[in-house]
């Protein structure tokens, strides 16, 4: 007797409740990391804080904080042998993306507690990767211009790090400041896909890299992480303020997608965009472009006025790390440089209180086929 599973299907797992979680809620338009808002945050925290809250449940103590820090500021840089093998990895023409998934895999191949999965060797391997990423990221970057990476500078936070490694300058302490809440406001998001596939992965018992690895690949993705390039290279194509709107209406026409619009969550707007608009308003005027601002502005509108969809996260944040001067292609490894807190967060929590991921297939394929000889098969 063939059993056929019959229940409902929900595609895109739309309001399926996969697991319980403390990590980070969305309740209408307010996103919580840990019970604090992302707004309160933002404004009061800063990133490595940010990141032991969401690893710890409970923010630091002065002395808790600064060791928390140096543990980070120990481990950023990178073993000089594993330099030589990123260094072999292709990066030229290479979404940079792709090549960090290869790297932070590479990083459990130089860590000599890869394969123990206790809690107290996961703690210390996710301060080693939540180091690393920025160091990885910008190294990926020297070596596609040709320069040697730099090495982090300890004592100095990540975002002032990650700055530094990308230009080679002591960065202005206000550009530190935005880069700092950017980080922030995407280190966790409850059940996206990226933290979903991070908690799919620890939940087979394999190790952190490894749930690590998986997130990267999810959030490379134009649905998820990968949009807030897309928004760019849209603005770009765009071209003048005139255009948008037209832009905008032909594409809906189309069915296309408007890159940074919509979420399967939030159907009232997106805390983050609210905070990242007003960033991308004032770093698009300083830098004399307030048009990439204009132009966003008035494609929001517009999408908001025709199909009735909000920004969301990478929206906005496209024009603000187009202000800062960094390379479009890197605004997803910055996410991930981020999100790499809230997935070390969801690992823990699913190690915690593990029981494997194991859904169901709907069978909607034939059934009953024979074997037969490949001479007697027809094309
Ligand atoms: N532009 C135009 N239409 C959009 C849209 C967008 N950005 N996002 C959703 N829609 C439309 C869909 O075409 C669909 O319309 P229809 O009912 O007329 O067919 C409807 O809204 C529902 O969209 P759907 O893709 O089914 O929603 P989802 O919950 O599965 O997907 C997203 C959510 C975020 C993946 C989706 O909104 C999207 O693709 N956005 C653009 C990519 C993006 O910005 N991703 C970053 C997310 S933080």
């Amino acid at each position: 007797m063939v059993e056929i599973y019959t229940a409902a299907v929900d595609k895109g797992l739309e309001g399926v409740v996969a697991c319980t979680t403390a990590v980070s809620s969305i309740m209408d338009v307010t996103l919580c990391y840990r019970g604090y808002t992302v707004e309160d945050l933002a404004e009061n925290s800063h990133f490595e804080e940010t990141a032991f809250l969401l690893w710890n449940d409970k923010l630091p103590t002065a002395t808790e904080l600064e060791s928390f820090k140096s543990e980070i500021s120990e481990s950023m840089s990178l073993d000089p042998q594993l330099i030589e093998v990123i260094k072999k990895i292709p990066a030229k023409d290479v979404h940079p993306m792709a090549w960090l998934r290869t790297a932070v895999s590479l990083l459990a191949h130089f860590d000599s507690e890869a394969q123990d999965n206790s809690v107290e060797a996961n703690r210390r391997k996710a301060t080693r990767l939540l180091a690393r990423m920025g160091t990885l990221i910008t190294a990926f970057e020297s070596l596609r211009q040709g320069r040697e990476p730099l090495s982090p500078v300890k004592g100095k936070s990540l975002a002032w790090n990650f700055l530094y490694m990308l230009t080679g300058k002591e960065p202005d302490a206000e550009m530190v400041k935005v880069f700092d809440i950017c980080l922030v406001l995407h280190a966790d998001h409850e059940l996206n896909c990226s933290a979903f596939a991070t908690r799919v992965t620890a939940s087979s018992l394999s190790d952190m890299h490894s749930a690590i690895v998986s997130a990267i690949g999810a959030l490379k993705g134009p649905l998820h992480g990968g949009a807030n390039e897309q928004v760019m290279l849209m603005l770009k194509q765009i071209g003048t303020v005139e255009q948008a709107r037209r832009f905008v209406k032909d594409a809906l026409a189309n069915k296309e997608k408007i890159m940074g619009f919509g979420h399967r969550v939030y159907k009232h707007g997106d805390p983050r965009a609210a905070i990242l608009k007003k960033m991308s308003e004032k770093l698009t005027n300083k830098i004399g472009e307030g048009h990439w601002y204009e132009m966003s502005s008035l494609i929001d509108d517009t999408v908001q006025n025709e199909k009735g969809l909000l920004p969301n996260v990478d929206f906005y944040s496209a024009t603000v790390y187009y202000s800062m001067g960094i390379p479009i292609d890197l605004y997803t490894p910055i996410f991930a440089a981020s999100r790499i807190s809230g997935w070390v967060a969801h690992a823990f929590e699913q190690y915690a209180n593990n029981r494997i991921y194991r859904p169901r297939g709907q069978w909607v394929g034939r059934q009953g086929l024979k074997y037969t000889q490949i001479e007697q098969r027809r094309g």
